[in-house]
């Protein structure tokens, strides 16, 4: 080819790398180009060992017209690199702005605790300073638990008093939690202090104030020279410090057959403050905590030496409780889907662990 031509080429090959070398944007990329053009069998660098094909008073001037051009190719590649630097550095400033470690985080919506369990975790710290331990029985009990070792034979009158779910196994699904009282002379003897909260089930028409699955805290205190007196000491306790102020109470006689003598003890309606309204059936009382002295079969049954030992146990709702202490007027709203929060979580300071009363779990 001569001079002419080999100019013609040369043009070419530039106009080349000038039309597409905006698009390469890796640096690898374009060392590759690099290695393409200007390396030994390059378009470029390969020209260089035809100068000597050229007449010897041609060669020094195609040797410049290829080193010229093989100079400005540098120069173009050498620009692309810096303008990918560049890009590279202010992507990395942009990611660094982007993240701004001073920010406060934001703040997830944080769940609340149940009104039931937000009282239970109450009252189990204030039975706790009492000396008393938590403790736990299963929800679906024998029949036996459940009405036998209370007292309450397959005759009895009093099994209707509590509306069954009957399990086709023949067991219960427990209707209170007193069966743990059993369980718990059985495993402990006496002297004995315990509670045990936890879910019962009756076979109940829903409404207002009824519903068929609810919380109750059994207690039960067992030791030498127990008398109504401690009972009703202790209820007085418990309510001022649910409720955080004195609450008028009323006992009336109550009949269960685990216990005799049985009382009830009512609390003032603290939603209408005993005026009168539907959740107190008009009466300004609530009945919160069926109680009495443990009937003495349920203590032999339960192994303790009657003639030794007395307790009293009782029977708190604790839904109903926690209705009143939060000013919920109707239980239903407890089981739906209602999120609204009645406590920050971590003002609680969360459940004292319950053992397994007959399980063998011990805290
Ligand atoms: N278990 C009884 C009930 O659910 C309440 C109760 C417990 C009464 C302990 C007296 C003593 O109706």
């Amino acid at each position: 080819m001569d001079v002419g031509q080999l100019k013609e080429r040369i043009a070419e090959i530039e106009a080349g790398i000038a039309a597409n070398v905006c698009d390469i944007d890796t640096a690898d990329a374009l060392r590759g180009l690099e290695t393409a053009v200007l390396g030994k069998q390059g378009t470029l660098g390969s020209l260089v060992k035809t100068i000597k094909d050229y007449p010897p008073d041609q060669r020094g001037h195609v040797g410049k017209v290829v080193n010229d051009a093989k100079g400005r190719v540098k120069a173009v590649i050498e620009q692309r690199h810096r303008e990918l630097e560049a890009a590279d550095a202010s992507a990395d400033a942009a990611d660094a702005e982007a993240f701004d470690p001073t920010l406060p985080g934001i703040r997830e919506p944080m769940g609340s605790v149940h009104p039931v369990t937000a009282v239970q975790w109450e009252i189990e710290r204030i039975f706790e300073r009492l000396g008393f331990t938590v403790e736990a029985g299963p929800e679906m009990e024998t029949e036996y638990n459940n009405f036998e070792a209370l007292n309450i034979p397959a005759t009895h009158p009093a099994r209707d008093m509590q509306d069954t779910f009957w399990l086709k196994s023949g067991m219960v699904l427990r209707t209170h939690t007193s069966p743990v009282q059993h369980r718990a002379m059985l495993k402990f003897g006496a002297p004995l202090r315990v509670i045990v909260p936890g879910r019962c089930f009756r076979y109940e028409t829903i409404d207002a104030s009824h519903d068929n699955t609810f919380h109750q805290v059994e207690g039960l205190m067992i030791d030498r020279g127990i008398s109504i007196p401690n009972l009703i000491a202790m209820a007085k306790t418990l309510l001022y410090e649910v409720m955080q102020h004195e609450v008028e109470i009323r006992v009336r006689p109550g009949y269960f057959p685990f216990v005799e003598p049985g009382i009830e003890i009512d609390m003032n309606c603290q939603i209408c403050g005993g005026a009168g309204c539907p959740t107190c059936k008009q009466s300004g009382w609530l009945e919160i905590l069926p109680a009495g002295m443990v009937h003495p079969n349920v203590l032999e049954a339960g192994k303790i030496d009657t003639e030794e030992f007395t307790g009293f146990a009782f029977g708190l709702g604790l839904t109903r409780l926690a209705m009143m202490k939060y000013g919920i007027g109707d239980i239903r709203v407890l089981n739906s889907g209602d999120l609204r929060p009645i406590v920050s979580p971590d003002r609680l300071g969360g459940p004292v662990i319950a053992g397994q009363v007959g399980s063998g779990t011990k805290r």
